[in-house]
């Protein structure tokens, strides 16, 4: 465990975490009564859409504007964080001391972070060996949620709590499991994709690199407009408010006190689905088959509608449009449209894509159900990543689990500080739904004579 003193970081979060554990107590205690919101029976059998039942400290979601980090739009947040150069996009490490303390940290301050990570990303051998044992069909997400659970001996919340533990004091565990957990998550992903795509030939990592860049250095490819592609993938990919999937299921996980590799990998099982993280795979399998059906690379306008109309018609979704909270383009579709605008406009398959941004909304519109026919994050990176070789599809919603890291870890430590309770709500029995709906349909006995 890191030195109270020699741990900036950690500093800054006891007396943050203090302060707002107070302010949190005080509501509790003034206005813990307060109604807030009331629940529709829509909502309950509509995947709590809409519920206003969870907090969260690092990041919001706005149907109208997207994600915003501590306040500050996905989109703007690059360019406001310490970074290589005016050009370069910035330093992951500086986002993550964003969303734990909602500051921009200083230059000094992000290379204090790069180092201890650097300093803690040493990974066991015996978890490359579980890795190096898995079929070659494995799933590269499995396959990372595995790796996961296998550092989990590493983990020292749950040394901690085995030993017994201050409840007051189980962030600071928290916290060095996220840091260790960051520190270890590239090296992890880069080992899964060099394992299962490029013949097992490991890349050894540059420990003068910064995470986002060292990360793109282990997958093979050190092309500086690669290194900036990582480093913005992964800071438009790292948290997404307290309710989606991946998010929500690390925390409920974690709210059982279990460890942040638990939470963690729990996290990545959840982002593997297809409606969440795995649309990226998706978007890219569905342009191939496309261009494969209409025996073309960039298939005209009207050979894409008649193909989406039919796809619809056979009851297909299409990945990489609509959203649960979402009701406007996805501000990191656009930051990864210009990022393509400006370093690669004329590859194909970007084309493809943006073909599609251009033809599919109003086909979704006009089916009259779909709340949001605008594009989401995931139907752009998997171009970027093709145009910078990564070509295996099936890795991409590795890349999204890694970057999902930052957001996820940063409210599982938070979580803690705030002495958050487990997650408990109560299911109704479906029958007594039903029972009780009916009931309130039927008018009493005394307003039947009232009539
Ligand atoms: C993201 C998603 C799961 C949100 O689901 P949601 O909140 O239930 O969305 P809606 O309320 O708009 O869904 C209403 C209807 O439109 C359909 N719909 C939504 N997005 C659609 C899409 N991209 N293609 C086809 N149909 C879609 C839903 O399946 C649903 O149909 P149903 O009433 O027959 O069950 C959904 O838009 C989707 O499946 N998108 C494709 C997968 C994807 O890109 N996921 C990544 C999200 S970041």
């Amino acid at each position: 465990m890191g030195e109270q003193g020699g741990d900036p970081l950690k500093e800054r979060l006891q007396v943050l975490g203090e302060a707002l554990r107070q302010q949190v107590r005080q509501l509790l205690q003034e206005s813990g009564d307060q109604v807030l919101d009331q629940i529709r029976v829509r909502q309950v059998l509509g995947g709590m859409r809409g519920v206003r039942a969870l907090v969260c400290v690092t990041s919001s979601l706005d149907p109208e504007t997207g994600v915003r980090y501590r306040g500050i739009p996905v989109a703007e947040v690059s360019a406001r964080l310490p970074r290589p150069s005016a050009e370069d996009e910035a330093y992951v490490e500086g986002l993550f001391w964003l969303l734990l303390t909602g500051s921009i940290p200083t230059e000094e301050e992000v290379n204090w972070l790069r180092r201890t990570l650097s300093e803690r990303s040493h990974v066991p051998y015996q978890v490359y060996e579980v890795l190096d044992r898995l079929p070659a069909e494995t799933h590269p997400m499995a396959a990372f949620s595995m790796g996961i659970l296998a550092m989990r001996r590493e983990s020292v919340m749950r040394e901690a709590l085995q030993k017994g533990v201050s409840k007051d004091k189980l962030w600071e565990y928290a916290y060095e499991d996220a840091l260790n957990l960051l520190a270890k998550i590239p090296y992890i992903a880069a080992h899964i994709y060099r394992r299962f795509y490029r013949d097992g030939k490991y890349i050894d990592p540059d420990p003068s690199l910064d995470w986002g860049a060292n990360f793109a250095h282990m997958l093979g490819n050190d092309d500086p407009a690669f290194y900036n592609l990582m480093r913005l993938y992964l800071i438009l990919h790292a948290d997404h408010g307290g309710g989606n999937v991946s998010v929500h299921a690390a925390r409920l996980v974690g709210s059982a006190w279990s460890d942040p590799y638990l939470a963690y990998s729990a996290g990545m099982n959840g982002l593997a689905g297809p409606l969440h993280g795995l649309a990226n795979q998706q978007v890219v399998q569905f342009i191939l088959e496309m261009q494969k059906a209409l025996g073309s690379m960039l298939p005209t306008r009207e050979q894409i509608a008649e193909y989406v109309r039919d796809m619809l018609k056979k009851g297909r979704v299409i990945p990489g449009f609509g959203h649960a909270v979402l009701r406007k383009t996805d501000p990191r579709f656009l930051a990864q449209k210009a990022f393509a605008e400006k370093h690669c406009p004329d590859d194909e398959f970007v084309q493809v894509v943006w073909r599609l941004y251009e033809i599919v909304p109003p086909i979704l519109q006009a089916t009259g159900k779909v709340k949001n026919p605008w594009p989401n994050v995931d139907l752009h990176s998997g171009a970027l990543l093709r145009h910078y070789g990564i070509v295996e599809y099936t890795f991409y919603t590795v890349f999204f689990g890694v970057a999902r890291a930052l957001g996820i870890l940063a409210q599982l430590v938070w979580d803690r500080l705030l002495g958050l309770p487990i997650e408990r709500p109560v299911a109704v029995p479906l029958q007594d739904l039903f029972t009780l709906l009916a009931e309130e349909a039927q008018p009493s006995e005394e307003s039947r004579q009232v009539v």
